[in-house]
């Protein structure tokens, strides 16, 4: 029998009432799909640092590098200065496994809400390729003149050839793979970000035209995408764009397809181990309330069980999770879903079939 080593850290807030729903539903479809897994918990969060004052210890990231993937919960804690879970835990985390590739599906699932006016399921379902270890999230920069009234802050977008060739080119095997409109838009800002994108568009169309004639290239500014993705979002098959741009519109895109309540993405460093998390925060105000939604941990645990290749434990959680949007829930928001955290997990668990 199968088995995967998956290292969990549920985090801050919310995180660990997500992760048991999602856990949950990840032993559901290891007994109905015959593998095993072996799971191991981490206490990594705002908790441990104001104990201890570790982050992310060493002998810990050691650790995770032997796992088959890491399932995430939240990061974010309201009596730790913002920056210092978030930096040195997830970015961190992305940035040493290299897990060049946050991958967001904005999906409509039936019988969600969804705040565009006539916009169906079908007209909502696309991927966004976001670039993960580059760009404006290198950290790269610096103050002249700090404190002064001629004080200067510099922040640099780095982009190197290496890193936009291999996101670009997971952005083209995924469209290929994903077999539906073969479309694949870049995002970016041509008009100004005269280096940044000049290098991504070269790349783009240079090994697009090479490698992958069968996939349509289509080009967006970043605003003009915002707008398209409020207006027509059936247009777009896959996005693929740098990390700033990704982070931006990824939360336009969760509020379309419904909210934090059911947004998940993976960071994914093929080949390596790769971590898998419901987008939205810690949310402090909900914490051990019960009543926010583990769709999105749920739906991340989907994707970490497709990237394993467990495909079909996957398509059977997504199956369940679209039962439970169409037929039980009121809504998708904290509180307003008609049923605690855990109703839900069950509900999913018990939606599950082969
Ligand atoms: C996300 C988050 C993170 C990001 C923060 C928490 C550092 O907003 O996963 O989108 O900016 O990438
Ligand atoms: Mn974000």
């Amino acid at each position: 029998m199968k088995m995967y080593k998956i290292a969990v850290i549920p985090g801050d807030g919310t995180g660990p009432e997500v992760i048991r729903e999602g856990l949950k539903v990840l032993e559901a479809v290891s007994r109905m799909f015959n593998f095993k897994t072996n799971l191991q918990m981490y206490d990594l969060g705002g908790d441990r640092y104001l104990k201890t004052g570790e982050v992310l210890p060493d002998s810990v990231l050691k650790e995770l590098r032997t796992f088959d993937s890491i399932y995430l919960g939240a990061v974010g804690h309201p009596d730790v200065k913002p920056g210092i879970l978030e930096k040195g835990l997830l970015l961190k985390l992305r940035f040493d496994l290299e897990q060049y590739i946050n991958l967001r599906p904005v999906k409509l699932f039936p019988g969600v809400d969804c705040p565009l006016k006539d916009k169906k399921p079908e007209d909502i379902d696309f991927v966004v390729v976001r670039e993960n270890n580059e760009g404006l999230y290198v950290g790269e920069g610096e103050f002249i003149n700090k404190g002064t009234q001629n004080e200067v802050a510099i922040q640099v977008s780095r982009n190197t050839r290496r890193g936009v060739e291999r996101c670009l080119r997971y952005a083209f095997e995924y469209t290929r793979n994903r077999n539906k409109a073969k479309k694949l838009t870049l995002c970016g800002k041509t008009n100004v970000l005269t280096y940044a994108f000049d290098l991504w568009e070269r790349v783009f169309h240079e090994i697009g035209e090479k490698d992958y004639p069968d996939i349509k290239r289509d080009y967006a500014h970043v605003d003009a995408t915002c707008m398209w993705m409020i207006k027509n979002p059936e247009w777009f098959d896959v996005i693929v764009t740098d990390n700033m741009f990704g982070d931006i519109i990824t939360d336009l895109g969760a509020m379309i397809q419904g909210g934090m309540g059911i947004a998940a993405g993976g960071n994914i460093h093929p080949g390596g181990v790769s971590m898998f998390e419901p987008i939205g925060g810690s949310a402090p105000k909900y914490t051990g309330k019960g009543i926010i939604n583990p769709l999105a941990a749920i739906c991340a645990g989907q994707m970490l069980l497709d990237y394993l290749g467990e495909t079909q434990a996957a398509a059977a959680i997504e199956k369940s999770v679209i039962k439970i949007t169409s037929e039980k829930l009121k809504s998708l928001a904290a509180g307003k879903m008609g049923f605690s955290t855990a109703e839900v997990g069950d509900m999913v668990v018990q939606a599950l079939q082969k």
